[in-house]
């Protein structure tokens, strides 16, 4: 779009491989920085996306990502007011906590255990949209507020344990996949470029459309189907092994999408498998990249060995 693109990340579950294609390019920048701390640039206009998201990350070090949400948006609305910029930040279902409500509308003001281990990135992001509500109502700065719901695709960190990593990765190695539960607990995928669609549609809206707007695909499936059609999608002999459901996972999330749709003309298009194929030829090359003997569950890497006996989650 010709814009100059200032990259900024501590790479704390990033990494610069996920960037590295982009160096070469005039109009990219990449800044090592930790956003709890003050940024002192000039810029127009701001996303705001840093924070560790899959429990496995961000429960390593609770204290550190609810600092990422709330001072990292604190300093980065400061540097929103000082520049006039326009803000967005990366906000997400988790806001509705352990839901009463099915789908999740942004009306729903949401059900956050405040002290329980998930809180942290619930109660971090929680605070970080009063922080962008306060600073449009007190300094009038434009702020965009999305409320993603379950993304995936290729660049996913292999070991965050996310559902969707984890059956990809062990299918790739023909190894069990775990599936908890009884597999009747519904997620919905959405395509992390249909997403990035959305992030840019709302961004270029008109200035009344603050959100918070639901960005996700609507479409539920359960986690068996979803492991049935990774065995698929990848040729694989993986067997299903079933383990207790853990008490803290929610049976269904779906975003309600009204708003995106009315206001933004969005939704997601990507069909699951399609997406699924992207997403599973990444993991293949990584593997394989990584010495991993990815067909062969004899050769692994220590590392993403924790990937494949991680819980899964979504
Ligand atoms: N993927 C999803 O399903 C999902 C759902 C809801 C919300 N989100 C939100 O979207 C954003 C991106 O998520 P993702 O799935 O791409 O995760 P990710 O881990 O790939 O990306 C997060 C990035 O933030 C960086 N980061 C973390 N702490 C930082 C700090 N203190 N300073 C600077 N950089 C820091 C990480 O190194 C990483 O590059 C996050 O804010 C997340 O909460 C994602």
């Amino acid at each position: 779009m010709g814009h100059d693109v200032l990259c900024v990340d501590n790479f704390y579950t990033g990494t610069k491989r996920n960037v590295a294609h982009l160096m070469t390019n005039p109009r990219f920048e990449l800044v090592r920085h930790d956003v709890t701390f003050p940024l002192y640039v000039e810029v127009d206009e701001i996303f705001n996306l840093a924070c560790p998201a899959s429990p496995i990350h961000y429960q390593n070090d609770p204290v550190q990502t609810t600092k990422t949400s709330v001072h990292g948006a604190i300093n980065m609305l400061g540097l929103a007011k000082r520049t006039k910029a326009k803000i967005f930040q990366a906000s997400t279902s988790e806001v509705y906590g352990d839901p009463e409500m099915h789908p999740q509308p942004e009306s729903y003001w949401g059900r956050v255990n405040p002290i329980g281990v998930r809180s942290c990135y619930d109660e971090g992001k929680r605070c970080a949209e009063t922080l962008f509500f306060d600073y449009y109502r007190q300094h009038r700065l434009r702020i965009k507020v999305a409320r993603i719901f379950n993304t995936y695709g290729p660049r996913m960190h292999p070991n965050d344990g996310r559902v969707v990593s984890n059956f990809i990765v062990q299918a790739l190695r023909n190894e069990p996949i775990t599936l908890y539960g009884d597999g009747s607990q519904t997620r919905s995928f959405c395509y992390v470029s249909d997403l990035i669609e959305g992030f840019m549609k709302l961004m270029s809206s008109s200035d009344e459309i603050t959100g918070p707007v639901n960005l996700g695909n609507p479409t539920e499936f359960t986690i068996g189907e979803l492991a049935e059609l990774v065995i698929a999608l990848t040729n694989s002999r993986s067997r299903l092994i079933r383990l207790p459901l853990p008490a803290d996972d929610p049976r269904q999330r779906r975003p309600d999408t009204t708003i995106a749709e009315s206001k933004l003309g969005w939704s997601a298009t990507t069909p699951l498998a399609e997406g699924l194929k992207h997403t599973i030829a990444y993991f293949d090359r990584l593997l394989a990249e990584r010495g991993d003997a990815v067909r062969s569950p004899r050769v692994q890497s220590a590392e993403i060995r924790g990937a494949a006996t991680a819980r899964n989650v979504a």
